[in-house]
């Protein structure tokens, strides 16, 4: 993608922050971002060299998304309040943000006629149904108020493409993980938890037995969804993910013995609206716009943590 005006809304979070780093060389990037789970450190290099342009403000707040939208191309939408525990403690913040915020979103974009929203929407949206691997066509079944407000956005997408002619494509995220995601928040994901727990000698934590799997996606391949998916001309849902699953118990022996460490898991009891096997068909993004899963868990994991031993 190249000379195109792009909005990366969360940019200074983790997915956010490395389709920053993706585009920024080639395009004109503005990021939007409240700075409520995302760094700035993340991109303060961007910022300082003027490669983008950096605005602390809201997705709630429609009035600077209108000002903001101005002579844009593509908007990825990567801001949200990204936690299943977080949704459960507080459902009302996490509607405002995911749900009005991503209205918000397409409301300014239609204004402004944009020409591409790439939503980040998630694998949550399935829930526990038992059939496996999960296709786009598959009946939702949210478990939390989480998984609601990203299946609400979705719906939301697809109503501005129905109603108002804005291309909008939602990509459900399947468990991303990489260089960039932050181990120290209280809701943190598992790999970079893992990781770093591994690296400083402490044992992982499991919840549950650790026999429940995921499809882990490694960040490259969902920065390189979304450049494809702006670019293509395809609307609608598409899974992004690895296309294979490994349990939880092996995903901390991977990571335990790629850090060459000599420690024992330890487990505690399951969290709530946390699902317990998940996998993607991907036939759908593959068909559409090309999509392919580079990297194997293996790979990706020894990516991951070669970038976790730079920062200790
Ligand atoms: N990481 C995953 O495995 C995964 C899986 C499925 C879907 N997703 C989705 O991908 C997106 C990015 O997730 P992430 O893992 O990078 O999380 P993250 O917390 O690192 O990034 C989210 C960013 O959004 C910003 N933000 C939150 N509320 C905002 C607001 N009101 N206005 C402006 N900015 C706001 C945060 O400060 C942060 O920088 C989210 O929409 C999330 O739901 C992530």
């Amino acid at each position: 993608m190249k000379e195109k005006n792009i909005i990366i809304t969360g940019g200074a979070g983790f997915i956010g922050s490395n389709l920053v780093k993706q585009l920024a060389d080639t395009n004109h990037v503005i990021v939007i971002d409240d700075l409520s789970t995302g760094h700035i450190k993340n991109i303060q290099n961007l910022i300082i060299s003027k490669k983008i342009e950096f605005i602390n403000g809201t997705i709630t707040d429609l009035e600077l998304l209108q000002k903001t939208f101005r002579n844009i191309d593509y908007i990825f939408h990567e801001a949200a309040i990204p936690s299943v525990p977080r949704s459960i403690k507080d459902p009302i913040k996490t509607n405002a943000v995911n749900v009005q915020g991503t209205l918000n979103i397409l409301i300014a974009a239609r204004d402004n006629h944009v020409k591409k929203v790439i939503y980040a929407s998630s694998s949550s949206v399935y829930g526990d149904t038992p059939t496996l691997p999960k296709k786009e066509d598959m009946k939702p079944y949210p478990l939390s108020p989480y998984a609601v407000s990203k299946l609400t956005a979705e719906y939301y997408c697809e109503i501005f493409t129905r109603i108002y002619n804005l291309p909008t494509i939602s990509l459900r995220y399947f468990n991303v993980y990489g260089p960039g995601q932050d181990p120290a928040s209280e809701y943190a994901a598992v790999v970079p938890r893992f990781i770093t727990n591994v690296l400083d000698g402490k044992s992982p934590i499991i919840y549950g037995n650790g026999e429940q799997t995921r499809d882990f996606t490694f960040i490259e391949d969902v920065v390189n969804a979304n450049i494809l998916a702006a670019e293509s001309l395809s609307t609608g849902i598409f899974n992004i993910a690895g296309g294979k699953r490994i349990s939880i118990n092996d995903l901390a022996l991977l990571i335990i013995k790629q850090c060459k460490k000599d420690i024992e898991v330890k487990y505690q009891n399951p969290r709530s609206g946390d699902i317990l096997h998940s996998l993607a068909d991907i036939t759908r993004a593959k068909d559409k716009f090309n999509f392919k899963s580079k990297y194997s868990i293996t790979e990706g994991i020894e990516v991951t943590i070669k970038w976790f031993l730079k920062r200790i």
